[in-house]
């Protein structure tokens, strides 16, 4: 009993104490504390810790100014920190005022909230009715005979009812009226929907990317208006063909210029509908065409050698290996060794293939999937390689450029960043020697083993930056001849006289760097050996290549091409992976 009498009466003694302390404070259990120097209306919660700023901001985040607010005074002289106080009563009368205001603004708030919810559901009821009443507008098809049209032929079949297939790639409704720029891959054609064309349910609810079926007439614009090609058609009748989806999942939802560039890479089936991955695409499409053409001029002939090899052409480094029925096999790196074996059976020949490159870089100019342009030739000197390689570039550009919807394409591309210049022969020769020397004359440095910075010497492999900062100098193609035989390809042969270096060339171009590779090729058989031995190559997959040398040799050739390369050159692209109709690089091998 005693004990809990001793109980009780320590518990009144505590209570009594905190009660004393309080009111020591001058503060009741329940204040709300304001310090002005350190308190945050914002963050605060108003006890003495974490105080508020203002008297104002205490009775705004209590909604309320019948509360005790408490004020930090400040310190008296000798002390470091102020006591509490009640707030004055101007204080009080102040902040008062300023949580009127406070709630006025926010009634206003609500009361435009509820204004415009109700205003939404009137035009959503609004828009629904038209749209129920829409159902009901039928379109009949005209009779009269309609010409079946690709965009292209548009401009030809003006003043002619005709029948165009397409998506929709832009889309405006104006004035009771919808336009539509369609797009079937080979132009653009503005299609006007007006009176109860427009008021259809599916021009209502038309969207992006939908593919559309429409008739009607193409007429030359009036002056003063423009649309692709200076033409409109004016419909009669249109049906959908598949409705693209709307809201969240709309096409430019999946396809935004901002996104991130891996979200892009992921939607590359979607981006390359858009109107500069086309191009780009187009142009391609007439430089191989072009390439072809030159092809043929120049007399050599095309094959389709294998893409699945048992031979390295550039180094172990950058295969892709896979099995092939239990035995080692490798996507290809280059079509040459197989490009050689037909000198004798179908003289020069060149090729149009996919070569595979385990890149481990991440570059702007490498792509672990390309498309090489190769060609081989026999009985010439390596003087009449370049010459060839020289005559085959400036042809083909020159060709495309002579296409003059081509011309626009590449003229849009290159749109506010200048424009293309078509190279003028002959391309700047240079031996390697004296790059390496223009190099250091323009200090122009190189990281030693230890990362140091210093100048180049001679054996070095030059680096893509470097490289790219003498070409972008110089400002103009430069053929890149004599490398040292222990940087290049066991194939190559030497310089006469001068063994150390190889009769090999790279060819450099402004804001790309090196689009071509090749040289003249070993044509002796010991020698070839040798360069087996050299290198750690077993000869023994390569047997087929040695008879090369063994059933009739040559002198002889040849080179590689970049496609990708040549058209980040032609259409002034960042990289080549926008010039790669599906780009690989490390990690990416979708879509
Ligand atoms: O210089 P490379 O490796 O030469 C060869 O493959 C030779 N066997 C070709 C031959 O003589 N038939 O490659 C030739 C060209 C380069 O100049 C470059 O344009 C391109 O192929 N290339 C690449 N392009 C994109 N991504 C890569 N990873 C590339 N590697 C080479």
């Amino acid at each position: 009993m005693a004990g809990v009498i001793g109980k009780a009466q320590e518990q009144v003694a505590q209570a009594l104490e905190a009660a004393t302390a309080a009111l020591s404070l001058g503060a009741p259990a329940d204040a709300v504390y304001v310090d002005e120097a350190t308190g945050d209306d914002k963050d605060g919660d108003g006890s003495q810790a974490k105080p508020f700023k203002t008297v104002a901001g205490a009775y705004i985040a209590r909604s309320s100014d019948a509360i005790n607010v408490h004020v930090r005074q400040a310190p008296a002289e000798g002390q470091t920190e102020g006591s509490w106080a009640a707030a004055t009563a101007s204080a009080k009368k102040k902040a008062a005022k300023l949580l009127q205001t406070h709630k006025n603004k926010l009634a206003k708030q609500e009361e435009l909230r509820k204004r415009e919810e109700a205003e939404g559901e009137a035009r959503r009821a609004a828009e629904a009715k038209k749209l129920e009443e829409a159902k009901a507008i039928v379109l009949e098809e005209p009779t009269t005979e309609a010409t079946r049209i690709k965009i292209r032929q548009a401009t030809e079949q003006r003043g002619k009812r005709v029948r165009v297939f397409g998506w929709v790639h832009r889309l405006r409704q104006q004035g009771g009226m919808t336009f539509v720029i369609l797009r079937d891959g080979s132009g653009y054609l503005q299609c006007v929907l007006s009176g109860r064309l427009s008021q259809t349910y599916d021009a209502l609810t038309l969207t992006l990317e939908s593919t559309i079926q429409i008739t009607g007439v193409i007429n030359q614009l009036p002056e003063g208006k423009t649309a692709p090609e200076n033409h409109e058609l004016t419909a009669d009748w249109f049906a959908v063909v598949g409705k693209a989806p709307g809201g969240d999942d709309a096409f430019l939802n999946q396809v935004n210029e901002d996104a991130d560039p891996s979200q892009l890479a992921d939607a590359r089936h979607l981006v390359i509908r858009g109107e500069n991955a086309s191009a780009i695409l187009k142009v391609r499409a007439a430089l191989l065409q072009s390439f072809r053409q030159s092809y043929a001029n120049l007399g050599l002939l095309e094959v389709t050698p294998p893409c699945m090899v048992q031979t390295q052409v550039e180094g172990g480094a950058t295969l892709f290996a896979f099995d092939y029925y239990g035995e080692q096999a490798y996507l290809t790196q280059s079509s040459q060794l197989y490009l050689e074996t037909c000198l004798p059976s179908l003289g020069d020949v060149f090729c149009v293939q996919e070569s595979f490159r385990a890149e481990k870089s991440h570059t702007r100019r490498h792509l672990s999937e390309y498309t090489h342009v190769e060609a081989e030739l026999a009985f010439l000197t390596f003087k009449d390689l370049l010459e060839h390689i020289e005559e085959l570039i400036c042809q083909t550009i020159d060709r495309v450029l002579a296409d003059p919807k081509i011309k626009e394409l590449i003229d849009h591309l290159w749109a506010g960043k200048g424009k293309f210049e078509p190279p003028s022969r002959p391309f700047m020769r240079m031996d390697y020697r004296d790059a390496i020397k223009w190099l250091n004359d323009h200090n122009i440095t190189r990281p030693d083993d230890n990362g140091v910075e210093g100048p180049h010497v001679v054996g070095d492999d030059i680096a893509e930056a470097a490289e790219r900062k003498m070409t972008d100098t110089i400002g103009r193609p430069i053929f890149l001849i004599n490398f040292p035989k222990d940087i290049k390809s066991f194939y190559m042969s030497r310089v006469p006289g001068d063994e150390e270096y190889t009769e090999s060339v790279d060819l450099l171009m402004p804001n790309v760097g090196e689009i071509v590779g090749g040289s003249m090729r070993i044509s002796d058989l010991d020698e070839l050996l040798a360069a087996y031995k050299r290198e750690g190559i077993d000869p023994e997959p390569y047997y087929w290549f040695t008879d090369q040398r063994k059933y009739g040799t040559s002198p002889h050739g040849g080179y590689g091409l970049g496609l990708e390369r040549l058209l980040a050159w032609l259409l002034n692209r960042y990289t080549v992976r926008e010039c790669s109709l599906y780009p690989r690089w490390t990690g990416r091998c979708t879509p």
